[in-house]
């Protein structure tokens, strides 16, 4: 098989295709041969060297893939050999030969496309958990999402739009046309004093929902913003990447302007601060194949759509990289294995 290692930290340049035995499953395993993998922002972190979940380098990562099973272990139910999955494993999804628990590989629905099934499983299951399960998205609220033309962000817009939800969304300039396709109402620029303009849109109250990977210094205006009854969640700390190797005192800087919340503030402000690290559900099974299958009813109701930007060959994984350090991505960018 061949993966894709980060054999240091360091720039996109560490990543470096290697080629190793197949492996084969073990009972209750089945084996994937991919056909696309997913890129989510937290691999760029790790190869930065600022993920401390993430395996110890030089290491394999990768959250999501699609492709189809070629081999199954003793006692496997529920998928079968031929048959096409997508699922998530805990990092290694950057290879063209995955051997994961069955219970986290997902038959694909007929109508999607290998691209689509490994651009749907990390940013659709962040958006809808932190929205539909431990939030509770009432319809025509007024929701802001930062990165909004991100992978999780497009999801997130894609969900508040089936509750009919006012979106305000943080993005670069040249990505707010394709904000608007998309259905998000107020684009905003991610230079621009945004507190100032939800202000002014909203006749100064606000909105309902903040989800916020950015962090810092963020997430106190987030709360500040926030109407009676709102919702801040905490998912992310792009701020902390400052460039495409790592900066320990831009990093520090940022842990030190979070602001800290005590129980009481919070109730005599009616605010809600929660958080959401999917990294941290993996053992969920059943809380995460329940919100994983409601998001494939969604998606073959027609509600949800995965974007995909670009695809990029293994052997240019460090290209691919650049392109999302570089903010060029819309949506998501994938692996696929060389021809
Ligand atoms: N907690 C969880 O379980 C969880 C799960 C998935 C993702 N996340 C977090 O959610 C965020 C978005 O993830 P994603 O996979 O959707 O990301 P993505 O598709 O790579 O989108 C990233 C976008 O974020 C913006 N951005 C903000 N800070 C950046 C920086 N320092 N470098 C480059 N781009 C930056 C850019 O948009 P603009 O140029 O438009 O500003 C960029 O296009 C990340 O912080 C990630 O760690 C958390």
């Amino acid at each position: 098989m061949r993966q894709i290692w980060i054999t240091k930290a360091g720039p996109p340049e560490v990543l470096s295709v290697r080629e190793a035995p197949d492996p084969s499953p073990g009972p209750k395993e089945v084996r994937i041969r991919v056909r696309a993998a997913g890129i989510n922002f937290a691999d760029l972190m790790a190869r930065v060297g600022l993920y401390p979940d993430a395996p110890k380098i030089p290491c394999v990562v990768g959250y999501e893939v699609s492709g189809v099973v070629d081999a199954v272990g003793a006692g496997v139910t529920r998928v079968r050999e031929g048959e096409r999955v997508f699922g998530m494993p805990r990092f290694g999804g950057y290879t063209d030969t995955l051997v994961v628990d069955e219970r986290q590989a997902f038959p694909m629905p007929d109508a999607m496309s290998f691209e689509e099934g490994a651009a749907l499983p990390v940013v659709y299951l962040t958006a809808h958990h932190m929205m539909l399960y431990t939030g509770n998205l009432r319809p025509r609220s007024r929701v802001l999402v930062h990165s909004a033309a991100g992978g999780v962000g497009l999801a997130a817009i894609q969900l508040a739009k089936t509750r009919d939800c006012e979106i305000f969304g943080i993005a670069s300039r040249s990505k707010h046309a394709f904000l608007k396709e998309q259905g998000c109402q107020h684009p905003i620029a991610n230079d621009a004093d945004y507190v100032a303009e939800v202000r002014a849109a909203t006749d100064g109250r606000g909105v309902d929902l903040v989800l916020d990977p950015v962090g810092g210094r963020s997430w106190s205006e987030g709360y500040d913003l926030l109407a009676p009854a709102g919702r801040l969640v905490a998912f992310g700390l792009s701020s902390a990447a400052a460039g495409k190797t790592r900066s320990l005192l831009h990093a520090v800087g940022q842990l030190l302007r979070i602001r800290s919340y005590n129980p009481r503030t919070l109730m005599d402000d009616n605010k809600t601060v929660s958080g959401c690290n999917m990294g941290h559900l993996f053992g969920e099974v059943s809380m995460l194949s329940e919100q994983f299958e409601a998001l494939v009813r969604m998606y073959e109701a027609g509600q949800i759509a995965p974007h995909v930007d670009r695809t990029f060959p293994f052997s240019e994984a460090a290209a691919a990289h650049h392109y999302l350090h570089d903010r060029k991505a819309k949506g998501k960018v994938l692996l696929v294995p060389d021809a």
